[in-house]
């Protein structure tokens, strides 16, 4: 096989330009480095740092990129470490929503204009993952995601407790006046047991496993514990590993193929994935060249079963997930049943196919067999109407309890009928929830509006709202909800979302009023406000586009933005 050309070979070594590679040259030299090293032909990888004190999710990244550089320099490499733009889904104000593609942006440029011929990609934490991948695309230099791990499993009260799950959960038994403050506080602070990313399979587990189902990373390396000895292991194969990329040429564009994409959609639905991974996946296959369309989802995705019981929609979490062989095992039960393309090709220079002709079989309690599954048909339903285009429900959320009350009414089954309670975003769904005046009983279905990318700005996890105290005593823990925003992969509130066009840029659901009855038919994929036609364009033609939020400019004050809406951030113009 014939090497391709050093792209480094262009700063450090251009027999053209000895005036120019002394400048590039002597700078690398600082530090220790010798012109030896640099102009030897061994290809220098990149290490794209996401770990910092900023984002505790990624932290683990600092100590693992020695056994990165280890595996790098075994195989004859030359290493440079760089920090990305951080992001901390659960610390960042007032939302982390704009910083997927803040890093993204950063990180094309680094991956562009320094002298670099591979990269690790270190991932963990939400939209780190995302980011780093399309950055990889859109370079497309050769690049391997190594994952920071998850937290190990958190234990509160004799019970598992994951990550934002026991904080749901928590939150309800704080409304209801079962727990005072300090026993939510340590609720919380059980759930995040060590260094490591959610332990749930929230968004972050979600993307972790879908960048392995995507082929980006080694077979395994989505599920092993971030403390655990296997991950620094994982870590330096690694760095071993993409110095054999660089030598084969191997390019996100070889692996990123639609058949990739419809691979980690199917993955999704048997993990249970997050629902941020549509908007996700959709943005990395965007940047690969790949076009998919929402509606793929539910044809690729939907009649797929839930392999994978793990909270929020089954019971156990990221350690035992790891011990029942993780990743691997669900994607050699796809393969088996024919939800897999198998062909697909991969960083490890062998197929899907081949990555997992070793796993394991499933162990029928963390990862049940495709035969007798969790759950069949586990994937997102996508919806449209006269509320939206497009939204998606996530299907292996939905309770049973919430099954019988809204979907399986009898002559009613899987259509869901309730009179809407409108919020304009969460400032004012925080505000008013608790009103009387608003009726909220088990027959209303919360919307939340102005949550969308263009309305928030960013889109906002936002959408999972929490029915009333009054109701919740009650023992009504879950209302249907619908939103242009987002919700948290570790939710299971089975909710409609991501409604597009979000109301912000003329979506119906900016037409929609308190008090109008809804009507979601599961059976046909439509979501509707029964509203006269002639009712429903006059608001159409009422409404204006005033709505949509100016664009905020000029500096920020240092006061602390909101944590629920940036429009209520302190801005101060120049
Ligand atoms: Fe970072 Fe969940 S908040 S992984
Ligand atoms: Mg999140």
């Amino acid at each position: 096989m014939t090497k391709p050309p050093r792209r480094s070979r262009l700063w450090f070594d251009n027999p053209d330009d000895p005036g120019m590679t002394a400048l590039y040259l002597e700078r690398y030299l600082n530090y220790g480095l010798t012109r030896e090293e640099l102009q030897s032909g061994k290809p220098i990888i990149g290490i794209a740092q996401t770990g910092s004190d900023l984002s505790p999710c990624n932290r683990g990244h600092i100590e693992l990129a020695k056994r990165v550089r280890e595996g790098i320099r075994a195989a004859g490499g030359i290493c440079f470490e760089f920090p990305v733009h951080p992001i901390q889904e659960t610390g960042r104000r007032p939302t982390a929503a704009l910083d997927r593609n803040l890093a993204y942006l950063g990180l094309v440029e680094i991956l562009h204009g320094y002298p670099l011929d591979g990269v690790v990609l270190t991932t963990g934490c939400d939209k780190t993952t995302p980011a780093l991948i399309m950055a990889a695309a859109t370079v497309d230099l050769p690049a391997i995601v190594l994952s920071a791990g998850p937290m190990l499993d958190g234990w509160h009260e004799g019970r598992l407790a994951g990550s934002g799950t026991m904080i749901w959960e928590s939150r309800l038994r704080l409304a209801a006046g079962e727990i005072d403050y300090t026993q939510f506080m340590d609720a919380a602070a059980a759930s995040a047991p060590s260094v490591g990313y959610c332990n749930t399979m929230g968004t972050a587990s979600t993307m972790n496993s879908l960048a392995e189902a995507l082929g980006m990373s080694l077979p395994g390396n989505a599920s092993i514990p971030a403390p655990y000895r296997e991950r620094a292991q994982m870590a330096y194969a690694t760095g071993t590993r993409i110095v054999a990329m660089v030598d084969e040429d191997l390019r996100p564009s070889k692996i990123l193929t639609r058949a990739a994409i419809e691979n980690a959609i199917m993955v999704n639905s048997a993990i249970g994935g997050s629902t941020n991974a549509q908007p996700h996946i959709t943005a990395i296959a965007r940047h690969a060249g790949v076009e998919i369309e929402p509606m793929d989802w539910q044809r690729v995705g939907y009649d797929v079963p839930l392999l994978v019981n793990m909270q929020p929609a089954g019971k156990y979490l990221s350690e035992a997930f790891h011990r029942a062989g993780g990743v691997p095992v669900v994607m050699k039960e796809l393969l088996a049943h024919g939800r897999l393309n198998g062909e697909a090709l991969t960083v490890s220079g062998r197929t899907a196919a081949e990555n997992v002709a070793g796993a394991a079989a499933p162990d029928g309690d963390v990862i049940w067999p495709f035969a007798a599954p969790l759950k069949e048909k586990a994937g997102f339903i996508v919806l449209k109407g006269n509320l939206f285009d497009t939204a998606i429900m996530k299907t292996s959320v939905i309770s049973e309890e919430f099954f019988e009350r809204y979907l399986n009414q009898p002559g009613k089954r899987w259509v869901l009928e309730g009179r809407a309670v409108v919020f304009e975003g969460s400032e004012d769904y925080h505000h008013r929830i608790e009103d009387p005046a608003l009726g909220i009983d088990e027959d209303s279905i919360l919307v939340i509006r102005n949550a969308g990318p263009v309305g928030w700005p960013g889109s906002a996890e936002v959408v999972n709202m929490q029915p009333p105290a009054e109701l919740i005593r009650r023992g009504v823990k879950a209302l249907p909800c619908i939103g242009d925003g987002r919700q948290s992969g570790t939710s299971a509130s089975a909710s409609i979302l991501n409604a597009s066009p979000e109301a912000a840029v003329g979506g119906g659901l900016g037409l929609v009023k308190t008090g109008d009855l809804l009507r979601i038919d599961l059976n046909t994929g439509t979501a509707d406000a029964v509203v006269d036609a002639e009712e429903w364009e006059a608001r159409r033609k009422a409404s204006h586009r005033a709505s949509r939020p100016a664009r905020p400019r000029g500096r920020r004050s240092t006061a602390p933005p909101s944590a629920s809406s940036p429009r209520a951030a302190a801005w101060s113009l120049p």
